[in-house]
């Protein structure tokens, strides 16, 4: 029998992990099963606990439960316990549950791998403040860029955000109106476009030959990558890239293998075309 592994969530549906999983096993010749699990709201303890006792041997978690993921692991690694979050679990032979999270090495891989931009000593501003960009903030660090600016509807969350990452470099937090300079590298993790909205951006927010990456994708261009276009941004991203390459990274975790994205991304951009 093929070994087991699975996405929760809820809801769960839309997740094209099972693809992504698929043609990762296809391509490095590995043995293995991927399905949707969706979890009732509540019931995430008891879903982990029949997936694994049925042969399960490793998960993807995603909203709400990567928090619950945290709790039920038995150690994480640093990048997981500094972002709150949890997005990959490995059953270990001995009973354990090691739990990582794989997200933000998927968006650094993606925009340094899939297209060349490299965060190193760069002016970072993120968009957002809530689980998602929590998540992704030790590794964007890990990079060493010259400073990470935090921007929130709701400002309080962003500097309390910011102040958990007491960093050896500048990482503060604001509200929009308070973003007064020019950034290189400018990231949305707001779920604002899941309803095509955009934050309240000022329009001297780029610097010349900046980046924009929205975290999500979808809709092709989304909002984000529409206003990034309209304000001459160099580079206009969507977050496929970061899904598969967060994936790449579950299954070397689960499987001491790395997959090839390239032909991934490509089979999942034809797709969505
Ligand atoms: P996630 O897990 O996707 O990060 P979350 O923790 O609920 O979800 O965080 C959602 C983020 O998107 C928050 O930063 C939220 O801003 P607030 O903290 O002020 O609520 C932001 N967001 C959602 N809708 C938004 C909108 N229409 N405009 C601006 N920001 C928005």
């Amino acid at each position: 029998m093929s070994d087991r592994y699975a996405v929760m969530g809820n809801p769960v549906a839309h997740s094209k992990s099972p693809q992504i999983h698929q043609l990762f096993a296809e391509q490095t010749g590995q043995a293995l099963s991927y399905e949707k699990i969706l979890v009732p709201l509540g019931e995430f303890q008891q879903a982990l606990e029949a997936f694994r006792d049925s042969g399960g041997k490793g998960l993807n978690i995603t909203v709400p439960f990567k928090q619950d993921a945290r709790e039920v692991a038995h150690s994480v690694s640093e990048r997981a316990r500094a972002g709150g979050a949890v997005n990959t679990l490995l059953f270990e032979s001995n009973g354990r549950i090691f739990g990582d999270n794989t997200d933000g090495t998927g968006l650094v891989r993606d925009l340094r791998n899939n297209h060349a931009v490299h965060l190193a000593g760069k002016r970072i501003l993120i968009l957002g403040a809530g689980g998602a960009v929590r998540g992704v903030l030790p590794a964007l660090l890990g990079e060493l860029p010259e400073s990470i600016t935090i921007a929130n509807r709701t400002e309080t969350k962003a500097i309390e955000l910011a102040a958990l990452f007491n960093a050896k470099l500048p990482v503060k937090g604001c509200g929009y109106d308070a973003l007064g300079e020019r950034f290189d590298i400018v990231i949305n993790g707001t779920s604002a476009g899941l309803t095509g909205e955009l934050p309240p951006l000022p329009h001297t927010l780029l610097r010349e030959g900046a980046s924009c990456y929205d975290m999500v994708y979808g809709d092709i261009p989304t909002v984000f990558q529409q206003w990034a276009l309209e304000h001459d941004a160099a580079l206009a991203l969507d977050g496929l890239g970061m899904l598969v390459e967060q994936a790449a990274e579950s299954f070397f975790i689960w499987r001491g293998i790395s997959p090839d994205t390239a032909p991934v991304i490509e089979v999942l951009r034809q797709a969505m075309a």
